[in-house]
């Protein structure tokens, strides 16, 4: 039987952090499934046009990936993506593969990196043994992308858990949703005595939100309005694909979906 992973990610224009985030996590997935080809989609319509416009030639979007494969008599095929919420990225990508399950023998779709409790605990676990934790008049912030989809509540869940589990100085903001920087500084400022801010991006990619709107040099970045509001900020510019421990999460994701196919 041909068998194919696709990797499916929002996509990002900066070659780099496509490398360290995303192709590193495809390649552990080839490594980690013999006999599975992998295969890469993004599902970010202006990243795939930035990219066709750049480069003269892009990744597949879903529909292309999956229609290549049918084409190319794989039989079954697993999805695995590597968005963190089950948000509008995520909804679109399952309203574009559900006309293709008819076409495969065998066909699933993974789950994000925060969908079930017990995900958050093994979020939570990877990113306390992935940074060091944080110290005595430190805080660490995650900017999160936000959404105005109902998933948007994870991140205050991932914040409730890391507090519960002993890391008190860890908060969560986001770009587009709640809560924002306001909230941030104002948990900040409740938290006691804080001097230092370590920024992380809690993003599977440190692309143009970690570059510019956490860590840039503009008034309004949250490096910046942090710096303004008195403490001594650091930018840690790595995506969430960097981690070993995170990318494991999304490895058994997708060892998940490639074994719900064959049980029924
Ligand atoms: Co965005």
């Amino acid at each position: 039987m041909k068998q194919a992973l696709l990797m499916v990610s929002f996509g990002t224009s900066y070659p780099e952090t496509l490398e360290k985030n995303i192709a590193v996590l495809e390649r552990e997935a080839a490594a980690a499934f013999p006999g599975w080809t992998v295969r890469r989609a993004f599902t970010s319509g202006m990243i795939l046009r930035k990219l066709a416009r750049r480069d003269g030639a892009a990744p597949d979007d879903v529909p292309a990936a999956l229609t290549r494969l049918a084409e190319e008599g794989y039989e079954a095929v697993a999805i695995q993506p590597t968005h963190i919420l089950n948000g509008d990225e995520y909804d679109k990508l399952c309203a574009q593969a559900a006309p293709f399950a008819g076409r495969f023998a065998r066909f699933s779709v993974g789950a994000p990196l925060l969908t079930t409790l017990e995900d958050y605990r093994a979020t939570a676990d990877a990113l306390m043994a992935s940074l060091p934790a944080p110290a005595e008049g430190e805080a660490l912030v995650f900017m999160g992308h936000g959404t105005g989809h109902a998933a948007n509540p994870a991140y205050c869940q991932l914040e409730y858990l890391l507090h519960d589990l002993g890391w008190k100085g860890a908060f969560f903001g986001t770009v587009e949703g709640y809560p924002t920087l306001d909230e941030v500084l104002r948990r900040l400022q409740e938290r006691g005595p804080v001097e230092r801010v370590t920024l992380h991006p809690l993003m599977l990619v440190a692309g143009d939100h970690a570059s510019n709107d956490m860590a840039g040099e503009e008034p309004d970045s949250w490096k910046s309005r942090l710096e303004g509001a008195g403490y001594t900020v650091s930018c840690i510019l790595k995506g969430l694909g960097e981690y070993p421990a995170l990318r494991a999460i999304f490895l058994a994701h997708a060892r998940a979906a490639i074994e719900t196919m064959f049980t029924d």
